[in-house]
């Protein structure tokens, strides 16, 4: 089959141009700025659909919230029920609504003995730190390089951060907070201590240093493609963090519900003291929770007002994302597990084709797979941390092959290194069309059967 080639958006940039006389840069969240600027207008499943009339098989998932597929039937017929019902936000006192996701949330994620809700992952991780000073009476935090934690102060830093900034490798050690915001107050920028993922000795040599609150990560970094956490790694963070009195809180906003219905940490066994949810929870509708042990979250309520932490906001837990979030997790837990059983089986299938079709090419790129996230890496292994898939991954050719994938009808967001995502309602055939289409796309990238020279792209990671 050869495909349709899409070169042009001409309609796109029509409506990116009407953008720019009104919001900066056209485009609502910085994140999403992308090459090529595609408007997409329709989401039906595994598919989307851009302004000009193509359709996508998408991997992207709006960065992966649409678990399920885009407007997955079951949660559209809960968000229409509630809006016909006429419950609204009325702002006072409890709501059914919100007491029912609780309770649902509490029976499958183990790790939560209580859960509060927000509207987004950056409010949940925000909550989870404050908590956790509250809790301790200090100030400093530990944050893993590569793990993007939302836009706050305390976390909007050293995510794809280049090695010119950073510097080499140090164990024990730590790394300067590289912002990714301007803004920042430098006396704020002091408090945060950043170390690599899967590396203990600098966790303990950064606790001997500073009264440290909190060390917040994702459990596995999906923010940098999907980094695993070596054998021990997660277990040795909940040793020191019982051993050094810190907050251990896993940001489970793009693993919670993904991987699991009690999120990674129900994979992995290790409890959290905190943890923030958000993404797969509501299928693409704006909710997320902070959730833990119960000593924890009852300083949200604590009688004594100046221990008290304060977590507000008007639209926590609105009816319709909480609707939303009510049915995607009924119907994640439906069947025994159907939906993960099907992501796990396309994600096997995704992973087996890739291998078969980099040996064929006799290229030097692996997959690194959880479930349904992967991230294929043009490097001789699967990286444990920033500094190894900086130095390793070839940025240039990964940008370029996810460029011709687009042009191609398959929707890996065009920038280097980010994570995958296959959702329950891609079927073999999407998969096996995708896997073509790849091979089409590494030909054009690649010179079949002769393994280009890596380059050393160090630089290009600043991206
Ligand atoms: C792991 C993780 N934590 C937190 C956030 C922030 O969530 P939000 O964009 O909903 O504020 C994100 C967003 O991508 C995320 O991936």
């Amino acid at each position: 089959m050869k495909s349709v080639v899409i070169k042009l958006y001409p309609e796109s940039a029509k409506i990116l141009r009407h953008n720019r006389q009104y919001i900066p840069g056209g485009i609502v969240s910085v994140n999403r700025t992308a090459d090529p600027e595609i408007c997409f207008v329709r989401g039906d499943g595994p598919y989307i659909w851009d302004v000009e009339g193509n359709r996508y098989i998408d991997y992207h998932f709006a960065f992966a919230p649409h678990f399920l597929g885009h407007n997955d039937p079951y949660v559209s017929e809960a968000v229409r029920d509630v809006i016909k019902s006429k419950v609204s936000l009325f702002g006072s006192g409890p709501s059914r609504l919100e007491g029912e996701l609780a309770e649902l949330f509490c029976r499958y994620v183990k790790t939560a003995d209580s859960v509060q809700f927000v509207n987004t992952g950056s409010e949940a991780t925000s909550q989870a730190i404050r908590l956790a000073r509250a809790v301790t009476g200090r100030d400093h935090i530990i944050v893993v390089q590569g793990s993007y934690n939302g836009w706050h102060n305390d976390v909007s830093c050293n995510l794809m951060t280049p090695l010119s900034t950073l510097g080499p490798r140090l164990s024990p050690g730590e790394y300067g907070y590289a912002s990714i915001s301007a803004g920042v107050p430098l006396a704020h920028r002091s408090l945060v201590h950043i170390v690599n993922f899967n590396d203990l000795e600098s966790v303990r040599y950064v606790c001997e240093k500073y009264p440290i609150a909190a060390l917040i990560t994702e459990p596995i970094l999906q923010n940098i493609g999907v980094v695993k956490p070596q054998p021990e790694y997660l277990e040795g963070l909940r040793a020191l963090a019982d051993a050094l009195g810190f907050v251990l809180i896993f940001d489970e906003v793009k693993t919670g519900f993904r991987h699991a219905l009690g999120g990674y940490a129900e994979i992995c066994g290790v409890r959290p003291d905190v943890a923030t949810y958000g993404k797969a929870i509501a299928n693409g509708y704006p909710i997320a929770a902070v959730a833990g042990k119960k000593e924890l979250m009852d300083w949200f309520v604590h009688p004594e007002p100046a221990k008290r932490v304060l977590l507000a906001g008007t639209y926590n837990a609105h009816p319709v994302p909480t609707a939303a979030a009510i049915a995607t997790i009924t119907r994640l837990a439906m069947n025994d597990g159907e939906v993960y059983r099907h992501v796990e089986r396309l994600g096997e299938k995704m992973e087996g084709g890739l291998a078969k079709i980099f040996r064929s090419f006799g290229l030097q790129a692996v997959v690194a797979r959880q479930g349904s996230a992967f991230c294929i890496y043009f490097m001789g292994h699967c990286p444990t941390d920033w500094h190894d898939l900086a130095t390793n991954h070839n940025f240039a050719d990964d940008n370029s092959f996810r460029q011709a994938l687009v042009r191609r009808g398959i929707y890996f967001f065009p920038l280097a290194a980010k994570q995958c995502s296959i959702c329950f309602a891609h079927n073999d055939e999407d998969v096996e069309t995708t896997l073509q289409l790849i091979s089409e796309a590494l030909s054009e990238v690649f010179d079949e059967l002769s393994n280009q020279p890596q380059r050393n792209l160090r630089e290009a990671a600043s991206d």
